[in-house]
Protein backbone atom coordinates (compact mmCIF):
# COMPACT_ATOMS: atom_id res chain seq x y z
CA UNK A 1 0.00 0.00 0.00
CA UNK A 2 1.59 3.50 -0.81
CA UNK A 3 0.82 5.72 2.30
CA UNK A 4 0.98 9.46 1.89
CA UNK A 5 4.06 11.20 3.29
CA UNK A 6 6.30 14.42 3.21
CA UNK A 7 10.20 13.89 2.84
CA UNK A 8 12.14 17.18 4.70
CA UNK A 9 15.57 17.86 3.23
CA UNK A 10 17.44 19.64 0.83
CA UNK A 11 15.05 18.60 -2.23
CA UNK A 12 16.26 19.38 -5.55
CA UNK A 13 14.34 19.49 -8.94
CA UNK A 14 15.20 20.97 -11.99
CA UNK A 15 13.32 23.64 -14.23
CA UNK A 16 16.02 23.86 -16.74
CA UNK A 17 18.73 21.98 -18.35
CA UNK A 18 21.75 23.40 -16.37
CA UNK A 19 23.57 22.57 -19.71
CA UNK A 20 21.88 25.64 -21.54
CA UNK A 21 21.77 28.83 -19.30
CA UNK A 22 24.78 30.68 -18.20
CA UNK A 23 24.78 29.26 -14.08
CA UNK A 24 24.09 25.32 -14.12
CA UNK A 25 23.14 26.38 -10.72
CA UNK A 26 20.48 28.45 -11.54
CA UNK A 27 18.69 25.42 -13.51
CA UNK A 28 17.90 23.63 -10.17
CA UNK A 29 15.17 24.59 -7.47
CA UNK A 30 16.39 23.58 -3.57
CA UNK A 31 12.81 23.09 -1.90
CA UNK A 32 12.30 22.35 2.21
CA UNK A 33 10.06 19.08 1.25
CA UNK A 34 8.40 17.27 -0.89
CA UNK A 35 4.98 15.81 -0.32
CA UNK A 36 4.03 11.97 -2.26
CA UNK A 37 0.38 11.14 -2.52
CA UNK A 38 -0.79 7.34 -4.04
CA UNK A 39 3.02 7.11 -5.00
CA UNK A 40 3.04 10.57 -7.84
CA UNK A 41 4.80 13.59 -6.07
CA UNK A 42 2.04 15.97 -4.95
CA UNK A 43 4.11 19.29 -4.73
CA UNK A 44 7.60 20.81 -3.31
CA UNK A 45 8.17 23.71 -1.40
CA UNK A 46 8.43 24.79 2.06
CA UNK A 47 7.33 22.11 4.79
CA UNK A 48 4.75 24.33 6.15
CA UNK A 49 2.69 24.10 2.58
CA UNK A 50 3.28 20.85 1.86
CA UNK A 51 2.05 19.91 5.12
CA UNK A 52 -1.21 21.98 4.44
CA UNK A 53 -1.33 19.98 1.20
CA UNK A 54 -1.33 16.56 2.84
CA UNK A 55 -2.14 17.12 6.40
CA UNK A 56 -2.55 13.60 7.14
CA UNK A 57 0.86 12.53 5.89
CA UNK A 58 4.02 11.40 8.31
CA UNK A 59 6.52 13.90 8.02
CA UNK A 60 10.05 12.34 7.52
CA UNK A 61 12.59 14.91 8.60
CA UNK A 62 16.47 14.16 6.81
CA UNK A 63 17.62 17.12 8.12
CA UNK A 64 20.78 18.54 5.88
CA UNK A 65 20.13 15.62 3.62
CA UNK A 66 19.33 16.05 -0.24
CA UNK A 67 16.52 14.54 -1.39
CA UNK A 68 16.60 14.31 -5.50
CA UNK A 69 14.86 11.88 -8.32
CA UNK A 70 15.97 8.54 -8.39
CA UNK A 71 19.23 8.00 -10.59
CA UNK A 72 18.55 7.23 -14.04
CA UNK A 73 20.86 4.62 -15.53
CA UNK A 74 20.31 4.82 -19.27
CA UNK A 75 22.68 1.76 -20.50
CA UNK A 76 23.65 -1.09 -18.66
CA UNK A 77 24.03 -4.95 -18.95
CA UNK A 78 22.46 -6.72 -16.11
CA UNK A 79 23.81 -10.04 -17.46
CA UNK A 80 27.32 -9.02 -16.78
CA UNK A 81 26.77 -8.10 -13.09
CA UNK A 82 28.94 -11.12 -12.11
CA UNK A 83 31.61 -10.41 -14.50
CA UNK A 84 32.03 -6.86 -13.61
CA UNK A 85 35.97 -5.34 -12.99
CA UNK A 86 37.47 -8.52 -14.79
CA UNK A 87 41.29 -7.41 -15.67
CA UNK A 88 43.27 -6.17 -18.85
CA UNK A 89 41.52 -6.56 -22.00
CA UNK A 90 40.00 -3.93 -24.89
CA UNK A 91 36.76 -4.64 -25.81
CA UNK A 92 36.87 -7.27 -28.62
CA UNK A 93 38.92 -9.27 -25.99
CA UNK A 94 36.77 -8.51 -23.43
CA UNK A 95 34.04 -9.43 -25.05
CA UNK A 96 35.17 -13.01 -25.77
CA UNK A 97 37.29 -14.05 -23.03
CA UNK A 98 34.80 -12.85 -20.07
CA UNK A 99 31.71 -11.52 -21.54
CA UNK A 100 30.82 -14.23 -23.57
CA UNK A 101 30.83 -17.19 -21.62
CA UNK A 102 29.18 -15.31 -19.18
CA UNK A 103 26.30 -14.53 -21.07
CA UNK A 104 26.01 -18.01 -22.37
CA UNK A 105 24.72 -19.01 -18.45
CA UNK A 106 21.67 -17.20 -19.14
CA UNK A 107 20.41 -20.07 -20.52
CA UNK A 108 19.04 -21.68 -17.14
CA UNK A 109 16.28 -19.24 -16.17
CA UNK A 110 17.14 -20.12 -12.46
CA UNK A 111 20.77 -18.55 -13.12
CA UNK A 112 19.01 -15.23 -14.93
CA UNK A 113 16.12 -15.37 -11.74
CA UNK A 114 19.44 -15.18 -9.62
CA UNK A 115 21.47 -12.42 -11.10
CA UNK A 116 18.24 -10.30 -12.06
CA UNK A 117 17.72 -10.18 -8.33
CA UNK A 118 21.00 -9.63 -7.60
CA UNK A 119 21.62 -6.70 -9.92
CA UNK A 120 18.07 -5.38 -8.93
CA UNK A 121 19.14 -5.48 -4.88
CA UNK A 122 22.62 -3.91 -5.70
CA UNK A 123 21.74 -0.86 -7.88
CA UNK A 124 18.88 -0.23 -5.57
CA UNK A 125 21.36 0.38 -2.78
CA UNK A 126 23.14 2.54 -4.99
CA UNK A 127 19.76 4.74 -5.56
CA UNK A 128 19.16 3.89 -8.85
CA UNK A 129 15.43 3.47 -9.72
CA UNK A 130 15.50 2.66 -13.44
CA UNK A 131 17.33 1.12 -15.88
CA UNK A 132 17.50 0.51 -19.36
CA UNK A 133 19.36 -2.79 -19.79
CA UNK A 134 20.75 -5.18 -22.52
CA UNK A 135 19.29 -9.02 -21.32
CA UNK A 136 21.37 -12.15 -23.72
CA UNK A 137 20.42 -13.34 -26.46
CA UNK A 138 18.00 -16.07 -24.63
CA UNK A 139 14.39 -15.18 -24.17
CA UNK A 140 14.71 -16.38 -20.39
CA UNK A 141 16.97 -13.44 -19.32
CA UNK A 142 14.53 -11.07 -20.16
CA UNK A 143 11.59 -13.18 -18.89
CA UNK A 144 13.63 -13.13 -15.28
CA UNK A 145 14.46 -9.68 -15.40
CA UNK A 146 11.06 -7.92 -15.89
CA UNK A 147 9.84 -10.57 -13.33
CA UNK A 148 12.12 -9.48 -10.84
CA UNK A 149 11.66 -5.78 -11.48
CA UNK A 150 7.86 -5.92 -12.04
CA UNK A 151 7.87 -7.71 -8.40
CA UNK A 152 9.70 -4.48 -7.18
CA UNK A 153 7.21 -2.46 -9.32
CA UNK A 154 10.40 -0.77 -11.00
CA UNK A 155 10.46 1.17 -14.54
CA UNK A 156 12.90 -0.78 -16.57
CA UNK A 157 13.68 -0.97 -20.02
CA UNK A 158 15.42 -4.29 -21.35
CA UNK A 159 15.62 -6.43 -24.50
CA UNK A 160 16.78 -9.48 -26.24
CA UNK A 161 19.80 -8.87 -27.09
CA UNK A 162 20.15 -10.11 -31.17
CA UNK A 163 23.38 -11.33 -32.30
CA UNK A 164 24.04 -13.94 -35.20
CA UNK A 165 27.51 -13.44 -35.88
CA UNK A 166 31.30 -13.08 -34.80
CA UNK A 167 30.09 -14.65 -31.05
CA UNK A 168 30.28 -17.97 -29.89
CA UNK A 169 27.97 -20.94 -30.71
CA UNK A 170 25.52 -21.23 -28.55
CA UNK A 171 25.60 -17.58 -28.26
CA UNK A 172 24.21 -16.78 -31.59
CA UNK A 173 20.17 -16.44 -32.73
CA UNK A 174 19.13 -16.46 -36.29
CA UNK A 175 17.67 -13.57 -38.47
CA UNK A 176 14.51 -15.31 -37.97
CA UNK A 177 14.73 -16.27 -34.45
CA UNK A 178 15.97 -12.70 -32.95
CA UNK A 179 12.85 -11.02 -35.21
CA UNK A 180 10.33 -13.60 -33.77
CA UNK A 181 11.87 -13.98 -30.45
CA UNK A 182 11.87 -9.82 -29.68
CA UNK A 183 8.37 -9.95 -30.92
CA UNK A 184 7.20 -12.23 -29.15
CA UNK A 185 8.81 -10.61 -25.78
CA UNK A 186 7.91 -6.90 -26.98
CA UNK A 187 3.87 -8.14 -27.04
CA UNK A 188 4.04 -9.61 -23.46
CA UNK A 189 6.10 -6.82 -21.72
CA UNK A 190 5.83 -3.60 -23.46
CA UNK A 191 3.84 -1.48 -21.52
CA UNK A 192 2.55 -4.28 -18.65
CA UNK A 193 3.42 -1.90 -15.45
CA UNK A 194 6.33 0.26 -15.49
CA UNK A 195 7.96 -1.83 -18.15
CA UNK A 196 9.41 -1.35 -21.41
CA UNK A 197 10.78 -3.54 -23.83
CA UNK A 198 13.36 -1.79 -26.30
CA UNK A 199 14.53 -3.29 -29.52
CA UNK A 200 18.14 -4.55 -29.16
CA UNK A 201 21.02 -5.77 -31.56
CA UNK A 202 24.10 -5.94 -29.49
CA UNK A 203 25.95 -3.83 -32.22
CA UNK A 204 26.97 -3.95 -35.92
CA UNK A 205 29.80 -6.91 -35.79
CA UNK A 206 27.80 -9.35 -34.32
CA UNK A 207 24.98 -8.87 -36.54
CA UNK A 208 24.80 -9.28 -40.49
CA UNK A 209 22.95 -6.88 -42.55
CA UNK A 210 19.97 -9.63 -42.89
CA UNK A 211 19.61 -9.18 -38.85
CA UNK A 212 19.93 -5.61 -38.63
CA UNK A 213 17.59 -5.50 -41.12
CA UNK A 214 14.60 -7.17 -39.60
CA UNK A 215 15.80 -5.12 -36.37
CA UNK A 216 14.83 -2.10 -38.44
CA UNK A 217 11.62 -3.83 -39.70
CA UNK A 218 11.01 -4.69 -36.02
CA UNK A 219 11.06 -1.01 -35.09
CA UNK A 220 8.97 0.18 -38.23
CA UNK A 221 6.26 -1.62 -36.86
CA UNK A 222 6.78 -1.02 -33.13
CA UNK A 223 7.67 3.22 -33.26
CA UNK A 224 6.76 3.22 -29.93
CA UNK A 225 9.57 1.16 -28.64
CA UNK A 226 13.43 2.68 -27.83
CA UNK A 227 15.69 0.73 -29.83
CA UNK A 228 19.44 0.22 -28.03
CA UNK A 229 23.00 -0.72 -29.64
CA UNK A 230 26.32 0.76 -29.31
CA UNK A 231 27.85 3.12 -31.69
CA UNK A 232 31.94 3.84 -32.19
CA UNK A 233 33.25 2.89 -28.55
CA UNK A 234 36.66 1.66 -29.80
CA UNK A 235 39.12 2.90 -32.83
CA UNK A 236 39.74 -1.34 -33.49
CA UNK A 237 35.92 -1.78 -33.41
CA UNK A 238 35.23 1.17 -36.23
CA UNK A 239 38.08 -0.44 -37.90
CA UNK A 240 36.52 -3.95 -37.77
CA UNK A 241 32.37 -2.05 -38.38
CA UNK A 242 34.29 -0.64 -41.77
CA UNK A 243 35.92 -4.10 -42.88
CA UNK A 244 32.83 -5.99 -41.97
CA UNK A 245 30.20 -3.37 -43.95
CA UNK A 246 32.80 -1.74 -47.06
CA UNK A 247 29.87 0.30 -48.27
CA UNK A 248 28.78 1.97 -45.29
CA UNK A 249 29.46 5.64 -45.12
CA UNK A 250 30.43 5.66 -41.06
CA UNK A 251 29.66 3.15 -38.09
CA UNK A 252 26.15 4.97 -38.18
CA UNK A 253 25.35 4.26 -41.58
CA UNK A 254 25.44 0.68 -40.86
CA UNK A 255 22.41 1.37 -38.50
CA UNK A 256 20.75 4.01 -40.57
CA UNK A 257 20.55 1.88 -44.00
CA UNK A 258 18.49 -0.36 -42.22
CA UNK A 259 16.41 2.15 -40.05
CA UNK A 260 18.27 1.57 -36.91
CA UNK A 261 18.41 5.39 -36.33
CA UNK A 262 15.90 7.55 -35.02
CA UNK A 263 15.04 9.61 -31.76
CA UNK A 264 13.90 6.44 -30.19
CA UNK A 265 17.05 4.96 -30.76
CA UNK A 266 19.99 4.99 -27.68
CA UNK A 267 23.34 5.05 -28.83
CA UNK A 268 25.66 3.56 -25.92
CA UNK A 269 29.34 5.11 -25.72
CA UNK A 270 28.94 7.68 -29.15
CA UNK A 271 32.58 8.66 -28.68
CA UNK A 272 34.54 8.46 -31.78
CA UNK A 273 32.09 10.49 -34.16
CA UNK A 274 32.82 11.92 -37.53
CA UNK A 275 30.98 15.15 -38.54
CA UNK A 276 28.24 13.32 -40.57
CA UNK A 277 27.17 11.49 -37.80
CA UNK A 278 26.96 14.05 -35.45
CA UNK A 279 24.65 15.87 -38.00
CA UNK A 280 21.96 12.85 -38.27
CA UNK A 281 22.08 12.16 -34.55
CA UNK A 282 21.09 15.63 -33.71
CA UNK A 283 18.42 15.79 -37.24
CA UNK A 284 16.94 12.62 -35.10
CA UNK A 285 17.23 14.26 -31.43
CA UNK A 286 18.84 10.33 -31.27
CA UNK A 287 19.80 9.57 -27.50
CA UNK A 288 23.90 9.40 -26.85
CA UNK A 289 24.65 7.67 -23.26
CA UNK A 290 28.08 8.53 -21.71
CA UNK A 291 29.33 5.78 -20.00
CA UNK A 292 32.40 6.91 -18.55
CA UNK A 293 33.80 4.28 -16.33
CA UNK A 294 33.50 2.21 -18.96
CA UNK A 295 35.41 4.15 -20.99
CA UNK A 296 38.22 4.44 -18.99
CA UNK A 297 37.88 0.94 -17.67
CA UNK A 298 38.19 -0.70 -21.08
CA UNK A 299 39.97 2.19 -22.71
CA UNK A 300 37.93 3.41 -25.43
CA UNK A 301 38.82 7.08 -25.18
CA UNK A 302 37.31 10.60 -24.19
CA UNK A 303 33.39 11.63 -24.50
CA UNK A 304 33.03 14.95 -25.92
CA UNK A 305 30.05 15.86 -23.50
CA UNK A 306 31.17 20.03 -23.80
CA UNK A 307 31.10 19.57 -27.42
CA UNK A 308 27.66 17.73 -28.13
CA UNK A 309 25.95 19.13 -25.78
CA UNK A 310 27.19 22.72 -27.11
CA UNK A 311 25.65 21.24 -30.74
CA UNK A 312 22.41 20.21 -28.95
CA UNK A 313 22.66 16.40 -28.32
CA UNK A 314 19.95 14.61 -26.62
CA UNK A 315 22.66 12.59 -23.59
CA UNK A 316 21.72 10.61 -20.72
CA UNK A 317 24.61 8.97 -18.48
CA UNK A 318 25.21 5.23 -17.57
CA UNK A 319 27.01 2.56 -15.26
CA UNK A 320 27.49 0.17 -18.59
CA UNK A 321 27.59 -2.47 -16.24
CA UNK A 322 30.28 -4.78 -16.25
CA UNK A 323 32.08 -2.84 -18.95
CA UNK A 324 31.81 -0.16 -16.17
CA UNK A 325 33.39 -0.86 -13.46
CA UNK A 326 31.02 0.59 -10.83
CA UNK A 327 27.00 0.03 -10.23
CA UNK A 328 27.26 3.54 -8.58
CA UNK A 329 25.46 6.84 -10.25
CA UNK A 330 27.40 8.67 -8.25
CA UNK A 331 31.01 6.58 -8.83
CA UNK A 332 29.70 7.30 -13.18
CA UNK A 333 29.33 11.15 -12.02
CA UNK A 334 32.64 11.43 -10.35
CA UNK A 335 34.25 9.50 -13.71
CA UNK A 336 32.41 11.81 -16.21
CA UNK A 337 33.96 14.86 -13.98
CA UNK A 338 37.23 13.01 -14.47
CA UNK A 339 36.68 13.37 -18.12
CA UNK A 340 35.83 16.50 -18.42
CA UNK A 341 38.72 17.49 -16.89
CA UNK A 342 40.59 15.83 -19.17
CA UNK A 343 38.91 17.73 -22.31
CA UNK A 344 39.18 20.89 -20.33
CA UNK A 345 36.00 21.28 -19.31
CA UNK A 346 35.21 21.32 -15.75
CA UNK A 347 31.02 19.69 -15.25
CA UNK A 348 29.24 21.27 -12.67
CA UNK A 349 27.29 18.82 -9.83
CA UNK A 350 23.98 20.63 -10.91
CA UNK A 351 25.15 19.15 -14.46
CA UNK A 352 26.13 15.79 -13.23
CA UNK A 353 23.11 15.63 -11.30
CA UNK A 354 20.64 16.06 -13.62
CA UNK A 355 22.30 13.80 -16.73
CA UNK A 356 21.96 11.05 -13.93
CA UNK A 357 18.00 11.67 -13.38
CA UNK A 358 16.48 14.05 -15.93
CA UNK A 359 19.28 13.91 -18.73
CA UNK A 360 19.10 9.89 -19.05
CA UNK A 361 15.28 10.02 -18.73
CA UNK A 362 15.26 12.35 -21.44
CA UNK A 363 17.15 10.19 -23.86
CA UNK A 364 14.30 7.41 -22.43
CA UNK A 365 11.11 9.13 -23.39
CA UNK A 366 10.26 9.46 -19.82
CA UNK A 367 10.93 12.45 -18.71
CA UNK A 368 6.99 13.39 -17.98
CA UNK A 369 7.18 10.25 -15.87
CA UNK A 370 10.96 10.37 -13.85
CA UNK A 371 13.82 11.97 -13.94
CA UNK A 372 12.69 15.29 -11.98
CA UNK A 373 10.57 16.33 -8.94
CA UNK A 374 7.22 17.71 -10.05
CA UNK A 375 3.79 17.36 -9.47
CA UNK A 376 2.34 14.56 -10.96
CA UNK A 377 5.45 12.58 -11.52
CA UNK A 378 6.23 9.14 -10.45
CA UNK A 379 7.38 9.13 -6.60
CA UNK A 380 11.12 7.44 -7.45
CA UNK A 381 13.27 9.21 -4.83
CA UNK A 382 17.02 8.90 -3.47
CA UNK A 383 17.89 10.89 -0.15
CA UNK A 384 21.50 11.10 -0.07
CA UNK A 385 23.49 11.64 3.02
CA UNK A 386 26.09 14.54 2.26
CA UNK A 387 28.22 13.29 5.54
CA UNK A 388 28.37 9.46 4.38
CA UNK A 389 31.98 8.56 5.65
CA UNK A 390 34.82 10.89 7.49
CA UNK A 391 36.94 11.48 4.50
CA UNK A 392 33.36 13.55 2.52
CA UNK A 393 31.94 14.96 6.01
CA UNK A 394 35.29 17.34 6.87
CA UNK A 395 34.85 18.09 3.17
CA UNK A 396 31.53 19.32 3.06
CA UNK A 397 31.12 20.52 6.85
CA UNK A 398 33.47 23.34 5.74
CA UNK A 399 31.75 24.47 2.31
CA UNK A 400 30.59 27.71 1.71
CA UNK A 401 27.30 26.99 0.17
CA UNK A 402 24.76 23.47 -1.23
CA UNK A 403 26.76 22.67 -3.96
CA UNK A 404 30.15 22.98 -2.06
CA UNK A 405 28.42 20.46 0.42
CA UNK A 406 26.91 17.76 -2.64
CA UNK A 407 30.07 18.35 -4.70
CA UNK A 408 32.47 15.94 -2.41
CA UNK A 409 29.49 12.93 -2.26
CA UNK A 410 29.53 13.28 -5.95
CA UNK A 411 33.02 12.87 -6.51
CA UNK A 412 33.62 10.49 -3.31
CA UNK A 413 30.40 8.65 -2.69
CA UNK A 414 29.04 5.54 -3.18
CA UNK A 415 25.94 2.95 -1.74
CA UNK A 416 27.28 4.09 2.08
CA UNK A 417 25.78 7.55 0.72
CA UNK A 418 22.42 6.59 -0.35
CA UNK A 419 20.51 6.81 2.99
CA UNK A 420 16.96 5.90 1.42
CA UNK A 421 15.51 5.17 -1.63
CA UNK A 422 11.33 5.08 -2.73
CA UNK A 423 10.33 3.49 -5.80
CA UNK A 424 6.62 4.61 -6.74
CA UNK A 425 6.03 5.82 -3.37
CA UNK A 426 7.50 2.78 -1.45
CA UNK A 427 10.18 2.71 0.57
CA UNK A 428 12.76 0.10 -0.20
N1 LIG B 1 29.86 -3.48 -27.50
C1 LIG B 1 29.15 -4.58 -27.81
N2 LIG B 1 28.79 -5.26 -26.72
C2 LIG B 1 29.29 -4.58 -25.66
C3 LIG B 1 29.24 -4.81 -24.26
O1 LIG B 1 28.69 -5.76 -23.74
N3 LIG B 1 29.87 -3.85 -23.50
C4 LIG B 1 30.50 -2.78 -24.05
N4 LIG B 1 31.09 -1.90 -23.24
N5 LIG B 1 30.56 -2.58 -25.36
C5 LIG B 1 29.96 -3.46 -26.16
ZN1 LIG C 1 27.01 -1.69 -23.42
Amino acid sequence: MQSDFILQGHVLSYQASPFEGDAPEAAARIDQAVAVSGGKIAGAGSLEHMQALLPQAEVIRHGEKLILAGFVDAHVHYPQTAMIASWGKRLIDWLNSYTFPEEMRFADRAYADEISNRYLDLTVANGTTTVCSFATIHPESVDAFFTAAQARGQRVVAGKTCMNRNAPDGLQDTVQSAYDDSKALLQRWHGVDRIEYAITPRFSPTSTPEQLEVMGQLWAEHSDCLMQTHLSEQLDEIEWVKFLFPEARDYLDTYEKFGLLGGKGLYGHAIHLEERERHQLREHGAGLVHCPTSNTFIGSGLFDMAGLMAEGQNIGLATDTGGGSSFSMLRTMAAAYEIGQLRGVPLHASQLLWLATQGSARTLHMADKIGNIAPGMEADLVVLDLASTPAIAQRSACANDLWEAIFPTVMMGDDRAVSEVWINGKRQ
